[in-house]
C-alpha cells in the first residue's frame, strides 16, 4: 500500500474470498460468516464495491455495501472496511461517497446505518457525510455487549445540492 491511489469496482461472488480475509480480520466477534457475505454479495438489491490499487488488482484494500431495493425510500449501509495499512488516506470516504451516490440514483430518500458506539473514527466519517444520530440499540453488538448508534442521512436531491453549493449573485 505504497502510492495510496486506488480504484473501485463492483464485488462479485469471486471476491467472497478476498473479502472474508478482511472481515474475520477487522471485525472480529461481529464478524459475518462467509455464507452471509455471499447472500449479500448476491443480493439484486444489494451494491457492494471492492477497492484496490491499480497495480495490484488482486489486492483488496477495503469494501463497503449498500442495500437499496430500486425505488424505495429507504436504504442502508450494510459495511465499510479498510485495510490497516490503507487507512486515513480517504479511502473510506471514497466508499461511503459511492455507496451515497448509488442510494440517491437508486431513489432512496433516507439512508440508514448502524456504528458501534465505541468507533468514533467511523461515526464522525459519516458525519462528514450529513449522517444523524437517530437513537441508540442498547446491547446490540454481542458478545461485546455494545450500543449500537442508529444513524441517518436525508438524501438530498442533486439540483438541490448544486444550488447549495453554488455562488450565484442575487
Ligand atoms: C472506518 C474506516 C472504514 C475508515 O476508513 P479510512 O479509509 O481510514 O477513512 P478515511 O481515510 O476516508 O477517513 C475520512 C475521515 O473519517 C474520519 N476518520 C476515519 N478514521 C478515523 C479514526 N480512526 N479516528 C478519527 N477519525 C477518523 C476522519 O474525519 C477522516 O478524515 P481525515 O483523515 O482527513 O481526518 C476504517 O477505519 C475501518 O475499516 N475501520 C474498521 C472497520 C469499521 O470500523 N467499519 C465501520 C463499521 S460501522
Amino acid at each position: 500500500m505504497s502510492g495510496h491511489s486506488w480504484q473501485m469496482r463492483r464485488a462479485t461472488e469471486a471476491d467472497l474470498e478476498a473479502i472474508m480475509l478482511l472481515e474475520s480480520s477487522i471485525f472480529a466477534s461481529d464478524a459475518w460468516s462467509s455464507e452471509t457475505m455471499r447472500g449479500e454479495l448476491g443480493n439484486p438489491h444489494a451494491y457492494y464495491l471492492v477497492a484496490f490499487e491499480p497495480e495490484n488488482p488482486d489486492a483488496i484494500a477495503g469494501y463497503a455495501g449498500l442495500l437499496a431495493p430500486r425505488g424505495a425510500p429507504e436504504s442502508d449501509i450494510q459495511t465499510i472496511a479498510v485495510d490497516e495499512n490503507a487507512r486515513r488516506h480517504g479511502l473510506g470516504r471514497a466508499l461511503i461517497g459511492s455507496l451515497v451516490g448509488e442510494a440517491r440514483r437508486r431513489g432512496a430518500k433516507e439512508i440508514f446505518l448502524e456504528v458501534r458506539a465505541d468507533n468514533p473514527g467511523a461515526q464522525r466519517l459519516y458525519a462528514e457525510f450529513g449522517f444523524e444520530e437517530l437513537g441508540v440499540r442498547r446491547g446490540y453488538y454481542q458478545p461485546d455487549n455494545v450500543d449500537a448508534i442508529v444513524m441517518r442521512l436525508l438524501v438530498t436531491d442533486p439540483a438541490t445540492a448544486l444550488a447549495v453549493g453554488s455562488e450565484v449573485s442575487p
